[in-house]
């Protein structure tokens, strides 16, 4: 893959809609240094106190959860169609008890800014520190969403990634969605 550093703000509608589809991957190192990807389905990439952000929600249930605690950094990586059932492989086992990238044959791709590497089979890749971590407050939501994504607690913490570095391979990203 030929990768170069690209806007955070390009591909905005391919990322935001594989989001919503198959997910993405965020990928932190546990304690021993070992990548752990997990795929989200909600976050948010913008602008907060004035720098490029992805805000990630993950539920201290989490592996991932602590391994950001500890690591303190983060990328999130947009794996293309062909990968779904890697996203759906990384959302439903855990890194307590599997070496999720080895298992699914994934290359990790060092980050220039950051401790947490990327995926090389994935066509875009953000490298972020976190720079706020807050937990939502349930009594402060709309109940219907207590409803809908809360039955058992475990409620989100979001952790603010702001992006240092943005990566692409152009002739990858054309085959993002298939
Ligand atoms: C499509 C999809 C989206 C998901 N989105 C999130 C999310 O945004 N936040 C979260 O905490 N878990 C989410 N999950 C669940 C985690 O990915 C899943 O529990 C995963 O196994 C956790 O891995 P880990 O224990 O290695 O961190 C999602 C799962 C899928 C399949």
């Amino acid at each position: 893959m030929a990768r170069e550093p690209i806007h955070y703000t390009e591909y905005f509608e391919p990322v935001c809609k594989v989001l919503g589809d198959w997910g993405l991957l965020v990928l932190s190192l546990d304690a021993s240094g070992k990548p752990n990807p997990m795929t989200i389905g909600w976050g948010t990439l913008g602008i907060v106190w004035s720098r490029p952000m992805w805000a990630v929600l993950v539920r201290p249930s989490r592996y991932t959860y602590d391994c950001l605690e500890q690591t303190g950094d983060f990328t999130v990586c947009v794996p293309p169609a062909a990968l779904d059932d890697v996203a759906m492989f990384c959302g439903t086992v855990s890194g307590r008890d599997h070496d999720k990238l080895a298992e699914q044959g994934l290359t990790v791709l060092p980050s220039e800014t950051i401790r947490s590497p990327g995926i090389a089979e994935c066509p875009i890749v953000y490298e972020c520190t976190v720079v706020q971590k807050t937990d939502v407050v349930p009594e402060a939501f709309d109940p219907r969403i207590v409803q809908q994504c809360y039955p058992q607690g475990d409620f989100h913490r979001v952790y603010f990634g702001e992006i240092l570095r943005t990566t692409a391979d152009r002739e990858a990203v054309k085959t993002l969605l298939g």
